[in-house]
């Protein structure tokens, strides 16, 4: 994982699965391509195979349980996704909230068996709490503003210079800004506000061309990672 990290959640759109989701996927895959930035998808559990089969792009689950193999029925382990083919999976999204416990079980399980995790946050104030579990990323998302089209970088802007100050207490932790992105300039100004990518789901789920989106996504967080260097 390297800036711009840039996170699409598929989540349970009606085109995160079956074939529009592998048509989505290789939408997003060739603008991927063509710009040599490697795209991070959080996928239904179902689809974490096929996708990771049929694209070149990082497949990540959209939840784990840090449990252990026996008699957990309805249990998705780390294991099962590594096999499966994920390279990682989200943590605490606000739609999927688990225990601090859980949390810290998850990020150590996964962390053995060599996936990356991306714990969510919804306040500024839980970064580093959640960054000394040394997860690869802290997504930060004010979960009011997700879904909404309004975007934490240009709605609550001191969310993420408040994020970025307390994730610098763990140097090795990127952070991630998400709820609300829309446009480009979206992109570009969570960027210049310290994140190091972005997350985001339905600007890119519900559009009519979701590589124009991408790619835009992609080129401004470019931009914005050259301006800064
Ligand atoms: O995980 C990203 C997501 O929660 C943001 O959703 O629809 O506001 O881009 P959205």
């Amino acid at each position: 994982m390297k800036p711009p990290i840039i996170l699409i959640n598929y989540k349970a759109y009606e085109n995160s699965y079956g074939q529009k989701g592998i048509e989505i996927s290789k939408k997003i895959e060739k603008v991927s391509k063509d710009y040599n930035v490697p795209v991070i998808i959080s996928v239904p559990a179902t689809m974490i195979y096929r996708l990771s089969q049929e694209t070149d792009l990082i497949v990540y689950a959209q939840h784990v349980d840090g449990l252990e193999h026996g008699a957990k029925t309805g249990a998705i382990l780390p294991e099962m996704i590594k096999d499966a083919g994920a390279k990682g999976s989200l943590l605490n999204h606000s739609e999927r909230r688990i225990r601090l416990d859980e949390i810290h079980d998850a990020v150590m399980r996964m962390k053995k068996l060599g996936l990356e995790s991306v714990v969510c946050v919804d306040r500024y104030e839980l970064v580093h709490s959640m960054a000394v579990l040394n997860p690869n990323a802290i997504l930060i998302e004010p979960p009011e503003l997700i879904g909404s089209g309004k975007a934490v970088s240009k709605e609550r802007p001191e969310v993420i210079t408040r994020a970025v100050d307390e994730i610098k207490k763990t140097p090795g932790v990127y952070l991630i800004a998400g709820a609300g992105i829309t446009s480009g300039e979206d992109v570009y100004r969570a960027i210049e506000l310290g994140a190091d990518g972005i997350g985001v789901a339905s600007a890119v789920m519900k559009a009519k061309e979701p590589e124009k989106v991408v790619e835009s996504f992609i080129q401004n967080a470019l931009k914005a990672l050259e301006k800064k260097s």
